[in-house]
């Protein structure tokens, strides 16, 4: 039987009167869909990173509702999916790890299933990359759409924020300074609503970068996730992918480097997480935009941190929404030359078109560049012997009289060393010593876990020390803060010379100058270095070796070298 001339990718399967179209389009019905759904109307997918493992993406069903109505008002067909969904509070032993494995989950169900476009849902942390990065590497018309932040925090009076006031606290426990009832209570009015962390996190920080980037629409970053704007926002992604289909608008016509370039300015503006460096870097690398360190360290000098949030502030996600949100600050950054204004988003206006008008209600909240909140807070690259490939420190939540500094280090070999030695009383550390830990980066822990924020050895915080160097290959949850050198590269379980830092060298941070030198000569390096072994990785098979194997460090997303890249949308090998 003839095939007719696809009109649609989804054409392919369901616009077809041959056996494979009947097979197609029979099973699909089993669930009552009518005939009509199949009369060349695009298809859109909706992944669905729902679960009850993740807290964050709890509302997610609802949320998938909401779009699914769009796409039917607007003349789509949806179809929705689940794919590979990860939480940062239960998995083990990193949700790092399996950020690259569930971007492979998105990308194989994209490619492979009859579809047109498709509306991302995104929440914790590590589902917006892998959704994002699965995307890229098919190239489809694409819309995320966040989750939202969960409303504020309150306890005994105060607003607190997820993960930044669970280290203070956690800090408060082990000094003695609240008791363990205390911190039960706490842990009931911290998260009291749907939506994922509302400090300005990993999550929300990725949220943003979804609006800055153009992948999203606009007020994306900040709507609470149960407000009612939340669902209206869904509901106009399903409405307009289906017009973004017939437009052909390809994610990789949003995807620009103009689109990463405002990104990176973004972050600095709002104080966003560290992790957002590695992230960007792996979603630039697969639709084919290169994107350095040194692109982070050019693009966000002179970019001032507007938002007074947490981790690097006072105020949660819910004020900032009511403050005027992203738009507030993409508008401020737009008129003061930050913005590149013409890159195209998913509305198929420009960012500029957009975000030129965006009132601010509340300058507490998001400052203007004449006044900000914080100076020169874009991530700093630093370079030096210590970190030939770079390492990053976001200086916003760093203490500033530690931005420049020399001292004896002390080094935890393995995350298990640091936990065993820390509290020991005999430590041998003051407040000026640089706490290293080694053999926590993608291939030393694996999945380069969150751990680079290292806690205070108890004896000094009684002692009131609220701040230390740290250096580490790992990375930081993105409400952590403190004077912390992250994503050293390479990392020490691939032979950088982080593998070789002892006891008592001497080492200078130089955070104006970019400079991270481990002061000890190059003979004595030399000779670390002949007796250095590689540590055996702790698993040897199944996705762990995979990843193992192929990851790539810090400074280039780390995803796996054979994801990098993009093959299209189309299936090799059909034979149908
Ligand atoms: Fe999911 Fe923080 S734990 S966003």
């Amino acid at each position: 039987m003839k095939k007719k001339a696809p009109a649609l990718r989804s054409a392919q399967w369901f616009g077809r009167d041959d056996i494979y179209g009947f097979i197609y389009r029979s099973w699909v019905k089993n669930r009552g869909v009518p005939h009509d759904q199949f009369d060349g109307r695009p298809v859109i997918g909706i992944c669905n990173t729902y679960s009850e493992l993740v807290p964050c993406n709890s509302h997610f069903r609802t949320l998938a509702e909401h779009v699914r109505a769009g796409i039917l008002e607007a003349g789509g067909f949806p179809l929705e999916f689940p794919v590979m969904s990860l939480g940062e509070t239960l998995l083990r032993p990193t949700a790092m790890l399996y950020r690259n494995l569930a971007s492979m989950d998105v990308e194989e169900s994209i490619r492979a299933n009859p579809l047109d476009g498709v509306v991302l849902l995104v929440g914790c942390d590590k589902t917006t990359p892998a959704l994002l990065m699965g995307a890229a590497s098919v190239d489809l018309p694409a819309i995320a759409v966040s989750g939202g932040p969960m409303l504020s925090g309150k306890y005994r009076g105060t607003d607190i924020g997820s993960g930044t006031n669970v280290w203070s606290m956690s800090e408060d426990l082990r000094a003695g300074r609240i008791s363990v009832e205390e911190f039960h209570e706490a842990e009931s009015c911290m998260h009291r609503s749907h939506g994922h962390c509302m400090t300005m996190g990993t999550a929300s920080t990725m949220a943003s970068m979804v609006e800055a980037l153009g992948v999203g629409m606009p007020g994306n970053a900040a709507i609470p996730a149960v407000d009612a704007r939340r669902n209206v926002l869904a509901r106009s992604a399903g409405r307009r992918i289906v017009d973004m289909v017939r437009e052909k608008l390809n994610l990789s016509r949003i995807l620009t480097q103009a689109a990463f370039g405002n990104a990176i300015r973004a972050n600095a503006a709002i104080g966003g997480s560290t992790n957002a460096v590695i992230h960007l870097i792996a979603i630039a690398r697969r639709i084919g935009v290169e994107l350095t360190l040194a692109d982070w360290d050019r693009m966000g000098r002179g970019v001032h941190c507007l938002a007074n949030l947490m981790p690097s502030g006072r105020y949660l996600m819910e004020d900032f929404y009511y403050a005027g949100g992203l738009p507030a600050v993409l508008r401020e950054l737009g008129e003061n030359g930050l913005l590149q204004r013409d890159a195209l988003t998913v509305n198929g206006r420009t960012i500029w078109e957009n975000n030129r008008d965006a009132p601010c209600w509340n300058r507490d909240v998001i400052h203007t560049l004449k006044k900000p909140f914080k100076k020169h807070t874009g991530i700093a690259v630093l370079r030096g012997n210590l970190c030939p490939d770079g390492a990053i420190i976001k200086p916003s939540a760093a203490t500033p009289k530690l931005l420049r500094h020399r001292g004896r280090a002390v080094v935890f070999e393995s995350i298990e060393d640091f936990h065993a030695r820390i509290d020991d009383p005999a430590l041998d550390i003051d407040a000026r010593c640089v706490m290293v830990l080694k053999n926590c980066g993608p291939k030393g822990y694996p999945g380069m876990a969150e751990v680079g924020n290292m806690p205070l050895p108890r004896k000094l915080l009684k002692k009131g020390v609220s701040d230390m160097v740290r250096i580490s290959d790992a990375r930081m949850s993105g409400t952590a803060y403190g004077t912390v050198v992250l994503h050293v590269a390479p990392e020490a379980a691939a032979g950088g010379p982080l593998a070789l830092v002892e006891n008592g060298d001497e080492i200078e941070l130089d955070v104006a100058q970019r400079r991270l030198q481990l002061l000890v000569p190059e003979k004595i390096l030399a000779k670390r270095r002949a007796k250095w072994r590689q540590p055996k990785p702790p698993m040897a098979r199944g996705y762990w070796k995979l990843y193992s194997e192929h990851v790539l460090q810090a400074h280039q997303g780390a995803d796996l070298d054979f994801l990098v890249g993009a093959s299209g949308a189309l299936v090799p090998r059909d034979n149908h």
